[in-house]
């Protein structure tokens, strides 16, 4: 169960002059219970790549296949695959179009044919999950700001429960309150309910703290996959392709560099901290 692709072109507006190839022979693998990161500059081809995989965009050549379904080539066929998947788009703009909040979540999960009641305890559970109130329910969704519209464009996806959620740029526009929910969220989504997720960040902060592993895109091609160990033992020749790695990384970079022997794998600075005291207590007592 995964997801696959292979050789993955897309061009954009293509035989016009405003002709864009956007990915370049993309081949990626996802297991089912993954957390998978894509990051990469602004248009690298983060967007494109998602909705290439979710098959909002068809790609000029290439193969992907879901759970062993090839979404590629039969649409049809492939109709109950994207049953499973949930898309959180960049713009939460584009993906609400209810008046009501609570419509708007309740949206997917009507077609379901679930009680009033089962609809109401899920619509909440999953508002509550990022951190908006039963309150919230008969708000106009065109009166709410830009970060409560995120939550709400992620509430709708979480509400349905599917066996792969993607997020584009899912904390983009967020408080800190709301990022440290959402990403807490997305780890307990993953290990409680098994849930495959696929994230795209610029942010590699973010991506190492929720992610198993990250991939990294440049001017549409995939240049890197690893765990934060695999991207710490190459952070030269990454840093060299325009990564900027977070300060906790660089940190453990130049001292090892000063000839300490730290591991690359802690993904933030309480972990850091620790690796410094056992290195440090080991060079001086
Ligand atoms: N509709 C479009 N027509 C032409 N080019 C596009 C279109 N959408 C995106 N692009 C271009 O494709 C490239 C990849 O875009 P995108 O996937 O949105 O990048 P990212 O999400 O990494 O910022 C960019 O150069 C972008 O300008
Ligand atoms: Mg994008």
């Amino acid at each position: 169960m995964s997801i696959v692709l292979k050789n993955i072109n897309y061009t954009y507006q293509i035989n016009t002059p405003f002709m864009r190839k956007a990915l370049h022979n993309i081949n990626l693998y996802s297991g089912k219970n993954e957390i998978l990161g894509i990051l990469g500059g602004t248009g690298s081809g983060k967007t494109t790549l998602l909705q290439v995989i979710t098959g909002l965009l068809t790609p000029d050549s290439g193969q992907i296949e879901i759970d062993e379904v090839d979404i590629s080539q039969y649409r049809k066929k492939a109709l109950n695959v994207f049953d499973k998947i949930g898309m959180v788009f960049q713009v939460p703009e584009e993906q609400i179009f209810e008046k009501k909040v609570f419509s708007e979540v309740a949206f997917g999960l009507r077609k379901k044919f679930l009680s009033a009641e089962e609809i109401r305890c899920k619509v909440e559970g999953a508002l509550a999950s990022v951190g908006l109130n039963a309150d919230y329910c008969q708000r106009f969704t065109y009166n709410l700001s830009s970060g409560e519209k995120r939550r709400l464009a992620i509430a709708s996806v979480l509400a349905l429960e599917t066996e792969y959620i993607f997020f584009d740029e899912p904390t983009a526009g967020l408080d800190y309150e709301g990022r440290v929910l959402l990403l807490d969220n997305i780890k307990k989504l993953n290990t409680e309910k098994r849930i495959g997720m696929i994230i795209v960040s610029h942010d590699p902060l973010e991506m190492f703290s929720v992610c198993h592993r990250c991939v990294l895109l440049k001017d549409g091609c995939l240049v890197f996959s690893g765990d934060l160990t695999d991207w710490m033992a190459n952070y030269e020749i990454l840093t060299e392709q325009g990564m900027v790695f977070p300060q906790s990384q660089q940190l453990v970079h130049e001292l090892n560099r000063r000839g300490w022997d730290m591991k690359g794998g802690m993904k933030n600075f309480a972990e850091v901290a620790a690796q410094i005291i056992k290195c440090y207590d080991g060079r001086f007592h």
